[in-house]
């Protein structure tokens, strides 16, 4: 099949780019470097060395033997998404290109406007191209588990039967989301869903939990391969943090008293579902959604199983309780269906602690990377628009 990856620098991108090619699919795809900017604006960078897109290139082509199809530009720039869709004409679609944070979306209004211009419009540039240039395309749209909030009922995928005065109806289920950023991607649904319907567009709106990883294997031992790995208070995902702080013997930072419970998934799982989705496309006009994460567990225990690993690779971990930055529940009811990838053949890895042992070691090289930018790994920025450091709660005594 013929892919675009909007976003291919990213996270994400870079990982699925190679996972995609690995498996004969021919790919393309746009970035703006937008994520390298943020990640530097708020004071970070990757743990893991991120090469320029030209070094990337040279490694994509020596290790793949094609060359890697890829354009820089915005999504906001309607021509050159209209133009390069046009060129490529892609069977299937990832559209990963948003601003992905949700404290960086709260920090002031320039941020929260800055979140949702760039997403909303962004995706509402990419259905009126695909409108115009590739209507028969399949757009697979990554949104987020956040997307729902945690209500106190079950979460279905997407849809839900109702009845209400006595009469039914299949309706999409109520979005609560927590952030700006979290919202921009309850609008970027609803246009997508509208888009489907008024157009005969095709899409599958990802609801993804959050991802964590340091690689594939299809990434080989080529450090220019390698995705990045952030672990700052805006661009760390609670995996991803957790483990560069247990590397440089920085207490785990668990926000309020750890309860919160999300849907998480490994790197290799989100590639592999990301990939079932592409290739088992919905019908012209359908608008379909997954719940994408592997299991789900609270903040806490995820904290003491990074710590119990670390254990074993002789580092000397402790978790602290930090009063909450965020506005969240701090216990609530949470259980999101993950039917639809399952019965399209995914395979839940089911082994968090063999992902975070490979982590560890992946990180331990750049240790100093990490302590060079440790003064970032406790959070201040408020949901109120405030800042304000948060402080330590419920401290576990440090073992001599
Ligand atoms: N990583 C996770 O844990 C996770 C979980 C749930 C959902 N998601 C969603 O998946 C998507 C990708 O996540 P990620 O972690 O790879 O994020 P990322 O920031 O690493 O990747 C996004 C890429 O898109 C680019 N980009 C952003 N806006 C752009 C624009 N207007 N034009 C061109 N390029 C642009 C960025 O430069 C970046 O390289 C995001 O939409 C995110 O919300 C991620």
């Amino acid at each position: 099949m013929k892919i675009f990856i909007a976003g291919i620098d990213g996270y994400l991108g870079w990982a699925l780019a190679q996972y995609l090619t690995a498996r004969g699919h021919e790919v393309a795809g746009n970035d703006v470097f937008l994520r390298r900017a943020w990640v530097a604006e708020v004071g970070s960078d990757s743990a893991l060395p991120v090469y320029s897109i030209e070094e990337r290139a040279a490694a994509f082509e020596a290790h793949f033997g094609k060359s890697l199809n890829f354009r820089q530009g915005d999504l906001l720039d309607y021509d050159f998404i209209c133009n390069y869709l046009a060129d490529f004409k892609p069977d299937a679609i990832v559209h990963l290109a948003e601003m992905p944070s949700a404290p960086y979306s709260m920090i002031d209004q320039k941020h929260a406007v800055l979140t949702q211009q760039n997403n909303v419009i962004g995706s509402l540039n990419l259905l009126w191209a695909m409108k115009e240039v590739c209507p028969d395309a399949h757009l697979v749209k990554l949104g987020t588990m956040g997307e729902y909030g945690t209500p106190n009922i079950d979460i279905p995928e997407g849809f839900f039967e109702v009845e209400f005065r006595g009469r039914k109806d299949r309706l999409p289920f109520p979005r609560q989301a927590g952030s700006f950023y979290h919202w921009s991607k309850v609008h970027d649904s609803n246009n997508t869903m509208f888009a489907c319907r008024i157009w005969g567009l095709r899409a599958t709106d990802i609801m993804q939990g959050v991802v964590f990883g340091t690689r594939i294997d299809e990434m080989g031992d080529d450090p220019r391969l390698r995705t990045r790995l952030d672990f700052d208070q805006c661009f760390g995902t609670a995996i991803n943090r957790f483990c560069c702080q247990a590397v440089i013997g920085h207490p785990l930072t668990v926000f309020g008293g750890g309860k919160q419970r999300r849907g998480f998934l490994p790197l290799r799982d989100s590639m592999q579902c990301l990939t079932l989705t592409c290739e088992n496309p919905p019908q012209r006009g359908e608008y379909r959604v997954f719940n994408q994460f592997e299991e789900t567990y609270t903040i806490h225990e995820l904290a003491d199983l990074v710590k119990e690993v670390a254990e074993e690779a002789g580092l000397n971990p402790v978790v602290h309780c930090y009063d909450n930055p965020r506005q969240e529940l701090a216990e609530h009811y949470y259980n999101p269906d993950r039917q639809h990838l399952i019965d399209l053949g995914y395979q839940p890895s089911h082994d968090v602690r063999a992902e975070v042992r490979i982590m560890l070691a992946d990180l331990m090289p750049h240790k100093d990377r990490i302590l060079a930018k440790q003064a970032i790994l406790v959070p201040d920025i408020r949901w109120d628009g405030s800042r304000r450091r948060s402080e330590v709660i419920d401290a576990e005594p440090i073992k001599s």
